[in-house]
């Protein structure tokens, strides 16, 4: 069985320059909303953000998304706060997006956002009341190239108990 689609996902951090087209954020787009959902309510929305301007003020409200700077698209996964599984539904559409991205060609990296980190962006972005940003996702064509791989360790895995 050949799972090497999953083990060449591996966060990419620096970006060349070229843009990225419609048509293959479209196809990012089209795999992000093919991920499981609780109860099936997809309470998900993405912001592509690709303005300069915009990818900085990112950059300067999330310490450890500097990479937005260079990357030419980012891709905010919202998710709506009243819907009791969006974070299990975001986290899933945020795979979906990486893998999706690894296997275009393209790479990506999975930024976290926290609390204190919600509104500067939140205002930058227009994001109404009501949604969380879950997930910041710098995507473009990768600078870096880190080898495929699996974090698998035996004695993770407990067989029938703890
Ligand atoms: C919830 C979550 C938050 C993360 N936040 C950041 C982040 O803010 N900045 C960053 O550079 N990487 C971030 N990462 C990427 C991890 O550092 C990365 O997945 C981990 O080091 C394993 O490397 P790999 O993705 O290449 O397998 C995050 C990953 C997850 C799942």
């Amino acid at each position: 069985m050949n799972l090497d689609f999953i083990y060449k996902r591996r966060s990419v951090r620096k970006f060349k320059p070229e843009p990225v087209s419609d048509a293959l954020l479209d196809e990012i787009m089209k795999a992000a909303m093919a991920a499981p959902s609780g109860r099936n309510h997809q309470p998900w929305e993405f912001i592509i953000v690709r303005d300069e301007k915009a990818r900085h003020g990112i950059a300067k409200n999330h310490a450890n998304a500097q990479m937005a700077k260079e990357s030419p698209v980012v891709i905010a996964v919202l998710g709506k706060k009243d819907e009791k599984w969006h974070v299990h539904d975001c986290a899933a559409a945020t795979e979906n997006i990486l893998l999706a991205a690894a296997n275009l060609g393209l790479g990506a990296v999975w930024c976290g956002m926290d609390e204190e980190r919600q509104r500067p962006i939140k205002e930058l972005r227009d994001v109404p009341d009501g949604y969380w940003i879950f997930s910041l996702i710098p995507l473009g064509f990768a600078a870096e190239t880190p080898p495929p791989r699996t974090n698998y360790k035996p004695e993770k895995v407990h067989w029938e108990r703890f």
